[in-house]
């Protein structure tokens, strides 16, 4: 991380796509409220904006120009609102824009914490205050957008793509007989994809004082995929990770044992899919997306986000709860090894809710406190 002095602060250097629907709204806050937090510990953040997503798309056909991405990869971090639009098809932006930075940067891993906050409304009642984690695979699985689509039962489809560590060099060749149209899309899991995975989710439960991590899976039903992904991160913990215990959860059922007992699990390892999925159902029991926090971590430039998209049906209303993106911004601070920051953001966000009327709450948790008006309640406390 380049990390420059002008006087005697530290300057960070931060790249912004705002992006869709509520993401520029929400960003508005998260980004006020961590600069707020860094100028407290002697630091300041610079923010570059790009225009990338859907109107600049409608406007100018351009995706996410190569010559952004090398711009874009010259800063110290990066955080982005939210991409999609129902005007666009679905994958266009998500893929172009969300996902090639993911796989670009070679971001491997999104850490999705789910945590309690006061005064949050949860759908179910839990045993105790949820604080669990998922740590899913971000480059491999079935989002490696590998596939396509045939109308006439004849598929020939190349399947080239470079990640870190590895370039993946072939082609996919199927018929279907009698002819009928069919998709296909495959999905991977490598050794490499899956062990530097499976290392982290370990580090991440050392550094929560635990000595358990539950491995997400689905090897009953796609043996291949899922049962590899099962033994590779078994065999990791049991060879690197002495005091570190798995346990495996099929999908399935972990979404009934989550739905039954919000607070029965600490670090959820899961492939690419179950991890989008998962992070989704824990986010609404501990409740809702609103407060769902994001991070996208690699090697080299590390993006964060909150897990939610840009919410149209309430983009523009006023109705968006911006408390997610701002925590975003609290792991961003955390990862420029600003600790101090990003712990005022974190107690800022519950000394707000601890102390909020119902009506000063988020629209989210039964309030009528709008984006701006939650961003300035919880930046008083910064
Ligand atoms: P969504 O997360 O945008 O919305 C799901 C529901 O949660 C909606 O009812 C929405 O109003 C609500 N919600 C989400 N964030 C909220 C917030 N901060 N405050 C209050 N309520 C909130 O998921 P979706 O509807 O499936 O997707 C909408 C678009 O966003 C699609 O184009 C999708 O592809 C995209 N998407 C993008 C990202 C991302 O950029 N990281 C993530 C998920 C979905
Ligand atoms: C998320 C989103 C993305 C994903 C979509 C928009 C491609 O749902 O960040 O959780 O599936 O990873
Ligand atoms: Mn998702």
């Amino acid at each position: 991380m380049i990390e420059k002095t002008a006087g005697d602060k530290k300057k960070f250097s931060i790249a912004v796509i705002n992006g869709d629907g509520i993401g520029p709204e929400v960003m508005s806050e998260a980004r006020a409220i961590a600069s707020a937090a860094a100028s407290r510990e002697g630091a300041s953040l610079e923010w570059s904006d790009y225009p990338f997503g859907a109107s600049h798309y409608l406007m100018t056909g351009e995706i996410l120009p190569e010559s952004a991405i090398r711009e874009i990869g010259q800063h110290d971090a990066m955080m982005l609102g939210a991409i999609g639009d129902p005007a666009v098809k679905p994958g266009i932006l998500e893929r172009g824009i969300l996902l090639a930075l993911r796989f670009v940067f070679d971001q491997y891993v999104n850490l999705r914490p789910a945590v309690s906050y006061p005064n949050v409304p949860v759908p179910v009642p839990s045993g105790g205050p949820i604080d669990s984690v998922v740590v899913r695979e971000n480059t491999e699985d079935l989002y490696m957008g590998l596939g396509s689509v045939s109308e006439d039962g004849l598929l020939e489809s190349p399947l080239d793509l470079e990640r870190g560590g590895y370039s993946l060099r072939g082609h996919l060749s199927l018929s279907v007989s009698p002819r009928m149209g069919f998709a296909a899309q495959v999905a991977l899991n490598t050794r490499h994809g899956t062990e530097r995975i499976a290392r982290y989710a370990c580090e991440t439960a050392r550094r929560r004082g635990e000595d358990r991590v539950t491995i997400v899976t689905k090897s009953n039903a796609a043996p291949a995929l899922y049962g590899f992904f099962e033994d590779t991160a078994k065999s990791v913990i049991e060879s690197e990770f002495p005091g570190i215990e798995w346990s495996t959860v099929n999908v399935d059922a972990l979404c009934y044992h989550l739905v039954r007992n919000p607070s029965a699990y600490g670090v959820l390892l899961c492939p690419n899919l179950f991890g989008d999925i998962v992070s989704d159902l824990q986010a609404g029991l501990a409740g809702g997306l609103g407060t769902a926090a994001g991070g996208n971590i690699g090697g080299g430039l590390s993006m964060f986000e909150p897990v939610h998209g840009s919410a149209p049906d309430i983009a523009g209303t006023g109705r968006a709860n911006p408390i997610a993106a701002i925590l975003s911004g609290a792991l961003m601070l955390r990862h420029l090894s600003l600790e101090g920051a990003a712990v005022a953001v974190e107690r800022a966000v519950r000394t707000y809710l601890e102390g909020a009327s119902s009506d000063e709450r988020p629209f989210e948790f039964g309030g009528s406190a709008s984006c701006g008006q939650v961003g300035a309640a919880v930046m008083k406390n910064i």
